[in-house]
């Protein structure tokens, strides 16, 4: 099992920088249960627990991610993982609450963990050709129109003094 260090969540959270820039190593996979374990224990508004979160680690799937939107994705393509973060409306009209916590909540436990990752907005974003990215990650990941997905987290293992620009 990976061994959270023993920093305080303050000091996590101060630490913590966007990286979009991964040494291309893996993660290892109990790492990526830690990651979905933190979102799974999110609070949700009336505890309905709408959101799925999906590791993914296929190359293919992860440059087709890196597509999904028009600009501010395309780092994607180099991550060891991203776990995309959907949520079924018709159980829970605070969708995008609920996902945003829950990917607030791996950002952190990925500091912890010390892999690098970065928040990939999807609602309310497009492609080149005006497809909305939400529905091309639905279309990657075969799932129903009534998923609605805030986001993915990218990750990877940092690659050393990289810290996040501004989008
Ligand atoms: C709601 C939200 C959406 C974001 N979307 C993107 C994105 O699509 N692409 C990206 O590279 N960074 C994205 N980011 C990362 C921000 O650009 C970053 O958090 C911000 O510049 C502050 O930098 P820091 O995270 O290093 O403190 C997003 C962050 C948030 C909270």
């Amino acid at each position: 099992m990976p061994t959270p260090n023993s920093r305080s969540l303050l000091a996590l959270m101060r630490s913590r920088r966007s990286i979009r820039r991964y040494s291309g190593g893996p993660i290892p996979q109990a790492s990526l249960k830690c990651l979905t374990d933190a979102a799974a224990l999110a609070p949700t508004s009336r505890d309905r627990k709408p959101c799925a979160f999906h590791c993914i680690t296929d190359r293919a799937q992860l440059e087709q991610l890196a597509r999904a939107k028009a600009a501010g994705a395309a780092f994607t393509a180099n991550a060891a993982a991203a776990i995309v973060v959907s949520a079924d409306s018709t159980i829970s009209d605070t969708w995008i609450e609920d996902s945003s916590i829950a990917l607030t909540y791996m950002m952190l436990e990925a500091e912890a963990l010390g892999l690098g990752c970065c928040w990939v907005q999807m609602h309310l974003r497009f492609d080149a050709d005006g497809t909305s990215a939400e529905e091309n990650v639905r279309r990657i990941l075969d799932l129903p129109e009534q998923h609605r997905i805030v986001g993915f987290l990218a990750l990877g293992q940092p690659e050393e003094n990289v810290s996040g620009g501004q989008l």
